[in-house]
């Protein structure tokens, strides 16, 4: 697959994304989510692929929002469709990755940015980056799933405060909040995302992919969570992963997993 406005690339088995539009800031338009479900969806079948990092190119933006130049002669039904076929094909498609998706924010995260990192499964940040949901100063309110992400990671109450204020925060602020895992210097992002993805490599992945489905259950109100939990770590014990991890640590030796 040739890709316009991203660059992919695989690595010790991590698929490594980034949204090249740096004179944009790297804004979200159609072209580049269009590319960014791709991407995803083509990674779940991917066998070489255990893992997933997005970033953003240049050392200014991760991204700077969803392109507002593109929606503004938008109707209001033009305006839910944009909400919906976005949080449908790349955000939900994110959060629910079988493989982990790690966003590297290497700048300005905000709007659709801020949304599109809350929608990954973790978030490291560099020292310089700063994050944000500035909708509500363009009329809008964030719509690619930013309302529920943001008040599931920081708390209902300051999650209204970010989006009514529209404020930007700093990364350190950010990591304080929760929104944030880690903040590193801009220098050592990929390295520290690359210790992380390095471990992720070497755990089970059909393990990862079931604690995916078991925490997103506890945030999706159609399911429960602990009966999700149940069914998940059952289906474990029928891998051959789980019988690889066992007799690996009976015979004092490091697990070769298979993802089988
Ligand atoms: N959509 C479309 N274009 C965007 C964009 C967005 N969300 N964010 C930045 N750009 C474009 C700018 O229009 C500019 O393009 P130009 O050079 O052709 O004029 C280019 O990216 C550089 O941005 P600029 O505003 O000149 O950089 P800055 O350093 O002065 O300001 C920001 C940086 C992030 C503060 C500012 O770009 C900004 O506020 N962007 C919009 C953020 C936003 O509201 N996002 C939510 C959208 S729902």
């Amino acid at each position: 697959m040739d890709y316009q406005q991203l660059i992919v690339e695989t690595n010790n088995n991590i698929l490594y994304i980034t949204i090249n539009r740096p004179q944009k800031l790297n804004a979200l338009n159609k072209e580049v989510l269009a590319e960014l479900s791709t991407a995803v969806a083509n990674a779940q079948n991917n066998q070489e692929v255990k893992a997933i990092l997005i970033t953003g190119a240049g050392e200014k933006a991760f991204v700077a929002g969803a392109d507002i130049a593109e929606f503004q002669n938008y109707t209001l039904e033009e305006g839910k469709l944009l909400a919906k076929n976005g949080q449908e094909t790349v955000f939900n498609a994110i959060e629910n990755s079988a493989k982990p998706v790690i966003a590297a924010i290497n700048g300005f995260a905000l709007g659709g940015g801020l949304e599109l990192a809350m929608a990954c499964h973790l978030r490291i940040a560099s020292e310089n980056a700063k994050l944000g949901l500035p909708e509500v100063t363009l009329g809008l309110i964030p719509g690619y799933g930013g309302t529920q992400r943001l008040a599931q990671l920081v708390g209902k109450g300051k999650a209204f405060e970010l989006i009514f204020t529209a404020d930007m925060i700093p990364a350190q602020e950010a990591l304080q909040l929760g929104l944030v895992n880690h903040v590193v210097p801009l220098g050592n992002l990929l390295e520290k995302a690359n210790e992380i993805l390095g471990k992720i490599n070497l755990r089970a992945p059909l393990a990862l992919a079931s604690a995916v489905k078991a925490v997103n259950a506890g945030f999706n109100s159609q399911l429960n969570g602990y009966d999700v939990e149940i069914a998940e770590f059952g289906n474990c014990f029928d891998t051959q992963d789980f019988k690889e991890g066992v007799s690996a640590f009976l015979d004092k030796r490091k697990a070769n997993f298979k993802g089988k």
